[in-house]
């Protein structure tokens, strides 16, 4: 079975680790320190703030971005549930914009009717890596005088339509989770230009310390090892090459498979997109379940990411936050991911190619 995801860990990476283990420094130390100073020669110099996972990521910039108890935080229909636990949690409610069908992205000429004068902020997702359309995004948040907290937990090494890196402007929050891109187990990253919002979020990250049991807020612990960081920091070296072999093998899905019950997702040379994930579309649930025996059969892994919209998740259901958004629903009930990670062999991607291009659903 070709796997979806895969982690492999370098001797350089275990060696980095081993060094931490024997420096009796395991949290908030020089790797730490050294790992954020990389993330930010990446990112053309935005300020980085490395954290313990993206859910925690995402809680920290919205906090310092003013989403409190009472706020709407405007945001996507289809994601994961981590993009909203932090708005629940922080006493906010999600208000929830249906997506494009062609990218699963927010759909941006759906935001302003969303927005109100309690809606504190703009969450977009860069679904499966693709970045969400942020010059429109900020337009609109511009207009209501609120910021755009990018949830790019999906999106180390996408970039945008003008060619900067998702991470080098505004507000976003990474995730190094086992499956995403560059991963250290569990880590995230806050990155943003505003000097004063990152010296909030490490504030907040610490405890809202600023010297030993001097706390200038009632923060968290949102602090990253320094086992996280020694693992990663390697990584962010690999995060262009990482960015390119995923997409050549998805370049070569492109040009490869040609089948009418499949809709791939749309090819733009220019997108940007890190190619989190290569996601298809069926045309109905049925035929999707199909798809999936078929990919079984080849010994290709395929995943479903996500099997329910957030707006329509029984938890969101319960809080009375639900929202009806139809394409969200239907992308729910017919995507379907495919291996597509750097480190596939050039005989997998052929495999995963073939098995997409063949395969014919029962009438
Ligand atoms: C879109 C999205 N948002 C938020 C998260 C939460 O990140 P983490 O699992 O690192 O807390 C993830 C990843 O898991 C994600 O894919």
């Amino acid at each position: 079975m070709i796997p979806i995801s895969q982690v492999r860990v370098s001797g350089v990476q275990e060696r980095a680790v081993v060094e931490v283990l024997r420096s009796g420094q395991l949290a908030m130390g020089q790797r730490t320190a050294a790992l954020e100073a990389r993330f930010q020669a990446l990112l053309g110099g935005a300020h980085c703030v490395a954290v313990a996972n993206g859910t925690v990521g995402l809680t920290l910039a919205m906090v310092a971005a003013g989403v409190r108890r009472g706020s709407e935080v405007v945001t996507t229909a289809f994601s994961f549930i981590g993009t909203i636990e932090p708005v629940v949690q922080l006493g906010a409610t999600p208000v929830f914009v249906d997506v494009e069908e062609r990218t699963g992205n927010i759909d941006v000429s759906r935001v302003e009717a969303a927005m109100s004068e309690r809606t504190a902020a703009i969450v977009p997702v860069h679904l499966y890596g693709r970045p969400a359309p942020m010059a429109d995004l900020r337009e609109v948040a511009g207009r209501w005088g609120v910021p755009v907290i990018e949830d790019a937990c999906q999106a180390m090494g996408a970039r945008h339509a003008d060619g900067t890196m998702v991470g080098a402007s505004g507000i976003a929050a990474f995730s190094f989770y086992g499956s995403k891109n560059i991963t250290c187990g569990e880590g995230g990253l806050v990155t943003t230009t505003d000097p004063e919002l990152a010296e909030r979020v490490r504030l907040l990250r610490n405890h809202g310390s600023v010297a030993a049991y001097e706390h200038q807020a009632v923060g968290y612990n949102g602090r990253m090892t320094d086992m996280q960081a020694a693992l990663l920091g390697p990584e962010v070296d690999r995060v262009e090459a990482v960015t390119r072999g995923r997409r050549d093998h998805a370049r070569r899905y492109e040009e490869r498979v040609d089948n009418p019950a499949i809709e791939k997702p749309p090819w733009v040379d220019a997108d940007g997109s890190c190619w989190h994930q290569y996601t298809v579309r069926t045309r109905s649930e049925g035929e999707r379940r199909q798809l999936q025996s078929w990919a079984e059969e080849q010994g290709v892994e395929s995943r479903v990411y996500y099997p329910a919209a957030l707006s329509a998740l029984p938890v969101v259901r319960r809080l009375g936050s639900a929202r009806t958004c139809p394409t969200a629903e239907h992308l729910a009930r017919t995507v379907l991911s495919v291996p597509v990670r750097e480190s596939l062999l050039p005989e997998e991607v052929e495999r995963v190619a073939a098995m997409l291009e063949r395969w014919r659903p029962a009438p």
